[in-house]
């Protein structure tokens, strides 16, 4: 593997420039998941902004249901624990932007300090190409010190050699390593991260997604792709993937669908897996 340095607290927030995310912050070699640490500690009244970030997964967990490949030494395994507040206008529009808002602060924080420009694949891949570098997933809980919460895992692929990849994963994935061929201090990678997460959250919360979806459009590589989407049901549609609506669904003219299209003439896609086409 490639040497870079380690982990720690001091280095993290000798960079930080919050006001609460990653002021509390749990460093370890191994867990089974950084998301299951942060949702206990929630559980026992940890507050916003508390980060868990480990070196290692032994359980990592990715969307539907998948596995995350967790090597040590290498990598970005973080969850920060975001508060909602009770008084939101539009809670469901708030949870909904969450993974995307924090997909565009990931992909803008890796651009504040490499030249690298990452693409979002919708909802929350961070990807060059074809090929995936990070992904993120948030889950929610009730508390009982601070009611909802959202927990928001994030995995990066910084250090890590395409060599090093699993054979199911060479094609797919990628490392900011194996694009930038140098390697990156994870302490500052991370920093960067919650430096950039926070305003964004802080707005969607003040001022909703407005502002953030137009960014996200920007940096959307979904958009204008033919696609092939798989529902949870395993019910399959081909279209073109066209907008994104105020909610984060993705819009799609239908080219071959069973699914019945809106009053719009589009369908649209909360979650899903997303394969573009071309
Ligand atoms: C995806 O499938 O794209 C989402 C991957 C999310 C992985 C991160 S790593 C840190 C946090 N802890 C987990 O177990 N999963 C998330």
């Amino acid at each position: 593997m490639i040497a870079s340095p380690s982990l720690s607290a001091d280095a993290i927030q000798s960079t930080l420039a919050t006001t609460h995310l990653g002021r509390r912050l749990f460093v370890y070699d191994q867990v089974l998941s950084t998301n299951i640490e942060a949702m206990a500690l929630a559980q026992a009244g940890a507050e916003h902004g508390t980060v868990v970030v480990a070196d290692c997964q032994t359980a990592g967990r990715g969307r539907l249901t998948r596995q995350w490949y967790s090597p040590p030494g290498v990598n970005i395994y973080c969850s920060i624990i975001i508060g909602s507040q009770r008084s939101l206008p539009n809670m469901s529009g708030w949870l909904s932007w969450i993974p995307l808002a924090s997909a565009l602060a990931t992909a803008e924080a890796v651009q504040a300090i490499s030249p690298i420009a990452l693409d979002i694949k919708w909802p929350n891949d961070l990807v060059v190409g074809n090929r995936k570098a990070g992904g993120i997933l948030c889950e929610s809980l009730q508390t009982p010190a601070h009611g909802l919460i959202v927990i928001i895992g994030i995995g990066l692929n910084v250090n890590l050699p395409q060599e090093f990849l699993p054979h199911d994963l060479r094609e797919t994935a990628t490392s900011l390593l194996a694009i930038l061929k140098s390697p990156l201090d994870r302490n500052r990678v991370l920093a960067q991260l919650l430096n950039e997460l926070e305003p964004v959250i802080d707005e969607l919360t003040a001022q909703g997604a407005d502002r953030l979806r137009h960014a996200y459009l920007r940096r959307c590589s979904t958009l204008g792709k033919q696609v092939r989407v798989i529902m949870g049901n395993g019910e399959e549609v081909i279209g073109m993937a066209e907008s994104i609506s105020l909610d984060g669904a993705l819009q799609l003219s239908r080219l071959h669908s069973s699914v019945r299209e809106g009053a719009s003439g589009r369908i649209e896609i909360r979650a899903a897996d997303v394969i573009h086409l071309r």
